[in-house]
């Protein structure tokens, strides 16, 4: 009665609740997209949801994204939307732990570790340790198999990204003393933190003493490289960040670069790791879309595959149409959250958002809408196909049904956008390309007989992965070697 009666019209509307503090926090955890879908059904675009006593305001499609994401730092707010989840993973006087100019510091520093250059150096450093994989994993033994994707793919991605990105001694370490407090680093990285932040749970200890140790890894290998023990024979992130200075002068501390690394093995996990088993699970449903990418390595690489090269990912269309694809449908942050500074007015309403409120923006639900793309519920790379170079190069782009703006007023917007927009994309496609292009080389894949659909999606983890165990039968193709 309260919600009917005490309603404000400059407000948005009050999805409906039974109870005060719990609001809709269950059936938001359970399925988002359905939550979202349903109250953009009954409410419009901009409706205001409670989540464990805090009003979340959520906008949606591609006008909804841009209020999000172009908001000023003045009127929004990341860092107090997040940092009850990232700080105690991330530590301390980094990314959301300390004022947005440092953070947008930060993000420029590790943008000078992402160049041409390095990609160069990674792609044949992550393919190798694909390959290693296939070799020493029970997964892989034989010449047909089937493989949890579930189980297999967190690791192959945690070595590949760690090999490059992270350097030679992170990856060492992560196989040998340190899996395990990657592992317990990794169990604070969860909803239950972000939801109750203040509860005293058993795995936080662990995270907290996770942390410690992980930073104390990254500030030994500091140690030895700035004592000289260790000489810089490769590119890697940690030698970028250690020469990295703010505009005050001050030079970024080892402790803030051992911070900055484990944020960036956390936000580069996740999210790879995701996309990496949802490629692989439609693949399996999906015979024509291997056989194209077979075929593409044979037409760019020519019928012996000669070794992957950065030059040469460039080529692949279909593989990053699928990349695209992928992340079109699945992709890995379905929620993205600001804390309102000031009362807001929500362009083309009557609405002010209250500074109380908390705003989300929900990027996938416009990326899988039929006002922009045509059977926007299927996989179907090919979609893609000659709109390549129009996503490049265009302000719009057109999909053959209707103009979309590649601005931030976009459906489609996987990495963000604005001052928040993600710095690794181009990491997440040198690496989702060579893991995806590995796996064509040497396997034909195909879901467990009897299963027609990819597995559901499970919400109880920080990104929408399958859920488990995300099995697929493979068959090593004849006599390769590649
Ligand atoms: C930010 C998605 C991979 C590092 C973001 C944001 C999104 C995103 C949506 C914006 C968050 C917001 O506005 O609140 C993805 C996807 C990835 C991916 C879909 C892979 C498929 C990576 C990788 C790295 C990374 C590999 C590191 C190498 C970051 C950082 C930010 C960010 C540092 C900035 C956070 C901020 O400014 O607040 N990412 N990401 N991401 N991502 Fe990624």
């Amino acid at each position: 009665l309260n919600q009917l009666l005490f309603k404000d019209p400059n407000q948005p509307p009050v999805v409906f609740h039974w109870f005060p503090f719990l609001g809709s926090t269950v059936i938001y955890g359970m399925e988002p997209y359905k939550f979202f879908n349903n109250c953009q059904e009954k409410y419009g675009d901009v409706f205001t949801f409670i989540l464990l006593g805090r009003k979340m305001t959520v906008t949606l499609g591609p006008k909804g994204n841009e209020f999000v994401f172009n908001g000023k730092h003045a009127d929004l707010c990341a860092e107090e939307a997040y940092t009850h989840l990232t700080t105690p993973v991330f530590g301390s006087g980094v990314v959301y732990d300390c004022p947005n100019h440092m953070l947008m510091e930060q993000k420029k520093f590790m943008k000078f570790g992402l160049t041409t250059e390095t990609f160069k150096a990674y792609v044949p450093l992550i393919k190798d340790e694909v390959v290693n994989y296939f070799q020493t994993s029970p997964f892989f033994d034989g010449q047909t198999g089937r493989v949890p994707l579930s189980t297999a793919i967190p690791q192959l991605t945690l070595f590949t990204a760690s090999r490059s990105l992270q350097g030679r001694e992170v990856r060492e370490a992560l196989t040998t003393t340190h899996a395990d407090l990657f592992h317990d680093l990794d169990m604070g990285f969860t909803p239950v933190n972000f939801m109750f932040p203040w509860l005293p749970l058993p795995h936080n200890a662990k995270r907290d003493k996770a942390q410690r140790a992980m930073a104390k890894l990254y500030l030994d290998i500091i140690a030895r490289r700035k004592s000289g023990q260790e000489s810089q024979t490769e590119i890697d992130m940690i030698w970028n960040l250690m020469n990295r200075t703010y505009k005050s002068g001050e030079s970024l501390s080892d402790l803030h670069v051992a911070h900055c690394m484990i944020a960036l093995l956390m936000a580069g996990q996740h999210t790879s790791m995701a996309t990496s088993t949802w490629t692989l699970l439609h693949l399996a449903a999906k015979p024509e879309v291997q056989k194209a990418l077979y075929d593409e390595q044979i037409k760019v690489f020519g019928k012996d595959l000669a070794p992957l090269t950065y030059e040469k990912l460039s080529e692949l269309k279909m593989v990053n149409n699928v990349i695209k694809e992928i992340l079109r449908v699945h992709p890995p942050l379905h929620s993205i959250m600001r804390k309102v500074k000031s009362p807001l007015h929500v362009p083309d309403t009557n609405f002010v958002i209250p500074s109380t409120h908390y705003v989300m923006a929900a990027p996938g639900v416009s990326a899988m809408d039929e006002k922009y793309f045509k059977n926007a519920k299927e996989f179907d790379p090919f979609r893609w196909v000659g709109h390549e170079a129009d996503e490049d190069n265009a302000e719009k782009f057109d999909f053959g049904f209707g103009l979309v703006s590649k601005g931030t007023a976009s459906p489609y917007l996987p990495f963000g956008a604005g001052r928040h927009r993600c710095i690794g994309e181009q990491f997440a496609n040198v690496q989702l390309a060579t893991i995806i292009s590995t796996f064509v080389r040497e396997f034909e894949f195909s879901l467990p007989p009897g299963q027609k659909n990819v597995p559901l999606v499970d919400y109880n983890s920080m990104v929408a992965l399958a859920t488990a165990p995300a099995m697929v039968h493979w068959k090593r193709r004849g006599g390769s070697n590649h």
